[in-house]
């Protein structure tokens, strides 16, 4: 017993060194690492102490000792258990009435104190916490107004309200490009306007041309694609190039299968990449005759069957993780959207946390 807690100290001490070192190859500024550290050492320092709860700990050593079978404390475990987890949110909506007697609804969202959530110690990161870890970083969202609305949400958790206005005129001008540096925190980032999944795929191109790759992408289409062209099939084509491309600048490529099933998975990295799903549509909340009939439930389920056949989601082999504003979207409800397609910030709010502790958890990978 006493030789197992000093071997788990000593394991957790080589993690906390070790691990940060090795993402130095991943661009991250020394902050970043800090900031890993610091994470890793209280995530393995709670895992510690919790551990007595939920196995012994003499399976612990004996399963760490052989290194065939897995730990509880594994980056893969970690990863397979917690990251399908990330959405199990819940939202809040309270009517409230105001001094001045007009009602509103107060909106809030968080992930569950019990249940199997929370072992994973998901952490909504605050203003310095989230500058920290973005530090020197290059964040890239590019596709339609869903993606606009978490890029916004993304500069509302780092910059403060006076500069938050001025991003706001300025992001809204509508179908356009827009670049920010955060200066104090030497963050850039980059909003592209990109209404089709073709136009992602020429920035994935581009992307390649750069001397170096963002150290966050964001990115989703298609609601513009069903009001405009219409047809799930034409979608499934362009996805499937689209999947083709981002293929194209993993460093591993060429491990990969025909249909995108990593090979010798252990040595690949998966980039921090993100696909942006489609939310619900609300058909009779939506503010156009030619919308109410376009974009409907039917169309909805037809480009995201389209989406999943293109296996460029994680979960079927591809390479991007997804946030999926479908279920953030439904579970927030009517309430939380105008006209049926755009939600209140607490969607997008949420789906940054789940981006930001995606990339916490991913970061663990690389053990
Ligand atoms: C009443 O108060 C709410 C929030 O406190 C504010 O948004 C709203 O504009 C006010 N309405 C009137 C009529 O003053
Ligand atoms: C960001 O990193 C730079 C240099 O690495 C450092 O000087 C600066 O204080 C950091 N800013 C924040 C907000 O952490
Ligand atoms: C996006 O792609 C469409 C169709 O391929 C094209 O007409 C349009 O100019 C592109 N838009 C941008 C912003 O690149």
């Amino acid at each position: 017993m006493m030789l197992g807690t000093v071997q788990l100290g000593v394991l957790a001490a080589c993690i906390v060194l070790f691990v940060p070192m090795a993402m130095a190859g991943w661009h991250l500024s020394r902050n970043k690492m800090l900031f890993f550290s610091g994470a890793l050492f209280i995530s393995l320092a709670v895992g510690v102490h919790l551990s007595p709860y939920f196995l012994s700990i003499t399976d612990f050593i004996s399963s760490s000792s052989s290194s065939s079978s897995p730990s509880s404390f594994d980056s893969g475990n970690d990863r397979d258990f917690c990251l399908p987890l990330l959405h199990e949110i819940y939202f809040h909506i309270e009517q409230v009435r105001s001094i001045n007697g007009t009602l509103y609804y107060l909106k809030s969202w968080g992930w569950p104190l019990s249940g199997a959530v929370s072992g994973c110690g998901f952490q909504k990161l605050g203003r310095s916490h989230a500058s920290d870890f973005l530090n020197g970083s290059w964040v890239v969202v590019a596709g339609d107004s869903q993606a606009r609305l978490v890029a916004l949400a993304l500069l509302n958790l780092i910059l403060d309200s006076e500069r938050m206005d001025a991003v706001r005129g300025d992001l809204f001008k509508r179908h356009s490009n827009y670049q920010i540096v955060v200066s104090d925190i030497g963050m850039k980032l980059d909003f592209i306007w990109a209404p089709f999944v073709s136009n992602l795929t020429d920035l994935m191109v581009e992307i390649k041309h750069y001397p170096s790759y963002p150290d966050v992408l964001v990115m989703g289409s298609g609601l513009w694609h069903m009001l405009h062209v219409h047809d799930a099939s034409d979608y499934g084509v362009s996805m499937k190039h689209l999947k083709g491309s981002v293929m194209s600048l993993l460093p591993m490529s060429p491990e990969l299968g025909d249909d995108g099933v990593v090979s010798g998975s252990a040595s690949f990295r998966s980039p921090p990449f993100f696909w942006l799903g489609m939310p619900m549509l609300v058909d009779s909340m939506l503010n156009t005759e030619e919308k109410r009939e376009r974009m409907n439930g039917a169309a909805f389920f037809a480009y995201e069957a389209k989406l999943r056949q293109s296996k460029i989601l994680r979960e079927s082999g591809g390479p991007l993780l997804l946030l999926d504003i479908h279920s953030l979207s439904r579970d927030c409800g009517r309430r939380c959207t105008e006209d049926g397609m755009h939600y209140d910030a607490v969607v997008y709010n949420a789906a940054i946390q789940i981006m930001l502790n995606a990339l916490l958890i991913e970061s663990h990978q690389n053990l």
